[in-house]
């Protein structure tokens, strides 16, 4: 069973945890999810997390000593779960934020392969530098944008990561097919009824013919990343037929 740790200001907003495949995946012991609160760690009367930046300027910065103690804290259980703490950290520890590197889904699947992750969770203007120097082990990203605070982005990566888990998706297989582990965009689903409002689904889609329904998804796969995604196809796996198709793509010929 893999085990998620999530450190954050805002533990309330993990509410989309509890439902639908990430909440079966929990009943079904697939992954263990514990969130913690960074302020339960903070000392003093007030329990201070944040305090302005050294040098000026706007907004508040997530002070280090919060941070260290609960991150201190929470792995103490590695020795508690027969994952002993060594120097550098056998997890992962990942700090979510707009400067780390941007989340794709090979590094979701990277993620899927350990037992433990830690995400922290930014907030305001950002963390003290000696988390990041010190403290963690990763930086990601879920694109150029800037949130208020990286509980969305932890969602973004625990959802992704979970899904990928061994058993998380009903149908067996699910997570091969889907847009991006194949390298290529996924091309069009249809469900029924095979007439809807006068617009038929494909007839190879009710041919039984399974040879030719692969053939039908591959190259439309093709054409969907071609037409949206062109970048993508510098780096997915190409087989020759793959490469004459887009070859009758690029000549307006399919
Ligand atoms: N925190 C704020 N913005 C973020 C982003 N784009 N990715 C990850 N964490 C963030």
């Amino acid at each position: 069973m893999m085990r998620i740790d999530i450190l954050t200001l805002l533990p309330e907003a993990f509410t989309y945890l509890n439902y639908s495949i990430l909440q079966r995946a929990q009943t079904a012991g697939l992954v263990d999810i514990h969130l913690h609160y960074l302020r339960d760690f903070a000392t003093g009367r007030h329990r201070i997390t944040d305090e302005p930046p050294f040098g000026g300027g706007g907004g508040m910065v997530l002070k280090p000593d919060p941070i260290f103690t609960a991150v201190e804290n929470i792995l103490q259980d590695h020795q508690v779960n027969d994952h002993p703490l060594t120097p550098s950290p056998p997890h992962p520890i990942i700090l979510m934020t707009p400067q780390g590197r941007p989340f794709t889904q090979s590094i979701a699947q990277e993620l899927a392969q350990h037992k433990r992750l830690l995400l922290i969770c930014g907030r305001y203007e950002g963390v003290d530098e000696r988390v990041r120097q010190r403290l963690v082990t990763d930086e990601i990203s879920i694109g150029d944008y800037v949130l208020t605070g990286g509980e969305l982005a932890a969602m973004v990566v625990v959802d992704a990561v979970v899904r990928l888990l061994p058993g998380a998706l009903g149908a067996e297989g699910a997570a091969e097919t889907d847009s991006h582990a194949t390298g290529l965009l996924e091309g069009p689903h249809y469900t029924k009824p095979a007439n809807f409002r006068g617009w038929e689904v494909p007839e190879v889609l009710r041919s039984g013919h399974a040879g030719q329904i692969a053939r039908w998804r591959r190259q439309e796969a093709l054409r969907r990343t071609w037409d949206r995604r062109p970048d993508l196809l510098l780096t997915a796996v190409l087989s020759e037929e793959d490469k004459w198709f887009l070859g009758q793509l690029a000549a307006g010929e399919a």
